[in-house]
């Protein structure tokens, strides 16, 4: 893991951009994955500025995203579809026919449909840099803790904290989806990179644990420290609880003497 502690989320999501930049200026085709949440929403932004200022050009990139709610049609004003259409994918030029979200509706065994996002992920070659955020209990995607460490794209039932957590974002007369498709962990470890990026103090424990604590299905994340090439980019307050701070910030400005000599390694 590279752990890169920032000092609010703006520079996590400016550093963030760098990195998805290097990635659009390496492969002619770049696949993104994409999550949805707060913690993303600045990333977005800066993409969007950038795609205005004609740094980012978004015409042949294609996107999985992580997750979306059981049997939610696209255009609920809840949807992640909607999310990603209002923070991105209308704001930049890239092909809606390339942006892809788990569906689950109830016509169709969800493992089948699970299975096909899978089978379409890997028919575009596999996802070169996937974005994550955190829960506060350690999940990445919609895996809560318990969910298997091998698990693929399917069907989760959510947790009660999560369900609390989420509920901000829906009015009291609005139905909040207790399921949702998502990719699994071993999906989300096949892909060749991965941002995870977590802001403010009620992160600080689910960091803790994904950094230090062992590798467990009660802290999903943790599933991370496997990974070959996971970047980790907290702000002060996510990482206000990890041990350690002056080393891992040692070890980030000696990376970033190797990512100022020969650029970002991607
Ligand atoms: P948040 O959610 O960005 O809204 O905090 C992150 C997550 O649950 O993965």
């Amino acid at each position: 893991m590279q752990i890169i502690i920032l000092e609010n989320p703006e520079q996590v999501a400016k550093n963030a951009t760098q990195w998805i930049s290097e990635l659009f200026s390496k492969r002619t085709h770049p696949i993104l994955g994409l999550a949805t949440g707060s913690t993303p929403i600045n990333l977005y932004q800066e993409l969007v500025k950038s795609y205005q200022q004609e740094k980012l050009d978004f015409s042949k990139v294609t996107t999985f995203n992580l997750d979306e709610y059981h049997n939610i049609a696209p255009e609920n004003a809840q949807s992640y579809r909607t999310f990603m259409k209002e923070n991105l994918f209308d704001r930049v030029n890239i092909d809606q026919e390339n942006t892809h979200l788990p569906t689950c509706n109830n016509e169709q065994n969800p493992r089948w449909q699970g299975l096909a996002y899978e089978e379409k992920i890997k028919q575009a070659g596999g996802i070169d840099l996937q974005i994550l955020g955190i829960g506060g209990n350690g999940h990445i995607g919609f895996n809560e803790p318990t969910s298997s460490l091998s698990s693929r794209t399917r069907l989760k039932t959510l947790t009660e904290q999560t369900l609390v957590d989420n509920s901000r974002l829906f009015n009291a007369d609005e139905y909040q989806p207790t399921m949702a498709m998502t990719m699994g962990i071993a999906t989300i470890l096949d892909a060749k990179h991965v941002i995870l990026m977590a802001t403010g103090k009620n992160k600080a424990k689910a960091i803790k644990e994904m950094i230090t604590g062992p590798v467990t299905a009660m802290c999903p994340a943790s599933a991370l420290q496997m990974h070959e090439n996971a970047i980790i980019l907290l702000d002060e307050e996510a990482a206000s609880e990890l041990p350690n701070q002056q080393y891992f910030q040692r070890v980030d400005s000696e990376h970033q003497k190797i990512r100022d000599k020969y650029g970002l390694f991607l």
